[in-house]
């Protein structure tokens, strides 16, 4: 999700200009974007397909009985599945596609009346810039805050296209619908009230970051977004154009993720893992980039409220099963997962655990 700039005073560049000079040239990928992790040249597992969750035969009190189960298996063992049937007007999609493409296609200078100011973390430009010694990821990105309403700063907003701010303000009412629909199901899943995850996301906080992979002539050497867990309850993601890329961590391996059209794919965030007391799990995750041709995805993030204290809920903590995560607030959650952010993956998560 957000990013932070400490301890990194070196410009960083646009991705996108750099690629479009530098993938036409004879010259070697700048070093700060090659990649050195063993788990880079590792074999990735291709065509598996991830669970599918039908909406419609959730909401159907014929199937939902099953459906729920399929759900349930979902969100244990996978930490990610795809979304059908999800009732999000296909205009709705459409126009938030169609906007955040000709965001992209704008001038430099014209996405850069929305850059990120120091210091904060909302607006156009580069995710996850720590440090100057960092390897760097081969895209750029754009964070808003998109509810609760009042927490929108529409300086980072742009204004075009004309409804680019209405297409995104469409989509968040829809997703933060669906978003709770799916809630309120992990609840019934867990045996808990049916509110009683919503609670804990009182506001529906929600933000948004949509991610512009260029191509890349190197692809292989390089990553689009680096392995991460979202510090978040759910994440739904949005493929804008159909150029796959992203891989989740599955048994030890990479495996590519080929959603169906107009599915979203949904993760399981490292708040729900530990409100969940570690039923459900959040799953590492990755991006890569294609050769020549661009990607771009829409991540809408939702979110505890600010004041949360994140524990596992009570309900879920029995004597067969004691707490598996420490408590801490939400706020002081998000430091730990920005400060260990460099080393990688789950290591904020390993600090929080009790097991052992
Ligand atoms: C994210 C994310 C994956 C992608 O934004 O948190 O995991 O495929 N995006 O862009
Ligand atoms: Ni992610």
């Amino acid at each position: 999700m957000a990013h932070a700039k400490a301890g990194a005073s070196l410009p960083v560049p646009n991705v996108q200009a750099l690629a479009q000079t530098w993938n036409g040239s004879g010259e070697e990928v700048p070093e700060r974007y090659v990649r050195t992790e063993e788990s880079v040249a590792e074999e990735v597992v291709a065509g598996c397909e991830i669970p599918v969750i039908d909406l419609g035969r959730l909401l159907d009190p014929q199937s939902s009985e099953e459906e729920l189960a399929n759900l349930g298996f979902a969100c244990q063992h996978w930490g990610f599945f795809q979304l059908i049937n999800h009732g999000v007007p296909e205009e709705v999609i459409l126009n938030v596609k169609r906007d955040i493409t000709e965001f992209f296609k704008l001038p430099l200078e014209a996405k850069e009346a929305y850059a990120q100011v120091p210091g904060g973390i909302e607006g156009y430009g580069q995710a996850f810039v720590f440090s100057d010694t960092q390897k760097l990821d081969w895209a750029d990105m754009f964070y808003l805050m998109v509810r609760p309403t009042e927490s929108r700063d529409m300086r980072f907003w742009s204004t075009q296209p004309p409804s680019f701010r209405d297409s995104i303000d469409r989509y968040s009412a829809e997703t933060a619908r669906v978003a709770a629909s799916l809630l309120r199901f992990m609840a019934a899943d867990m045996g808990l009230e049916p509110e009683r995850l919503l609670e804990v996301c009182r506001g529906q906080p929600q933000s948004m970051r949509v991610t512009y992979y260029p191509p890349c002539r190197q692809a292989g050497d390089v990553l689009g977004l680096s392995p991460h867990t979202d510090a978040t309850v759910v994440t739904l993601l949005l493929h804008v154009n159909d150029v796959q890329g992203l891989q989740i961590r599955k048994d030890g391996k990479w495996v590519a993720v080929d959603p169906l059209d107009g599915a979203f794919v949904v993760s399981i965030g490292d708040i729900l893992e530990i409100l969940s007391n570690g039923r459900y799990r959040s799953i590492e995750h990755r991006a890569v980039v294609h050769p020549n041709k661009e990607r771009i995805s829409a991540a809408m993030f939702h979110q505890p409220c600010q004041d949360t204290t994140v524990s596992p809920l009570p309900e879920l903590v029995t004597d067969g099963c004691g707490a598996r995560y420490k408590s801490m607030g939400y706020m002081d959650f998000l430091k730990l997962f920005f400060a260990t952010k460099l080393d990688g993956r789950r290591s904020h998560m390993d600090a929080l655990s009790l097991r052992n």
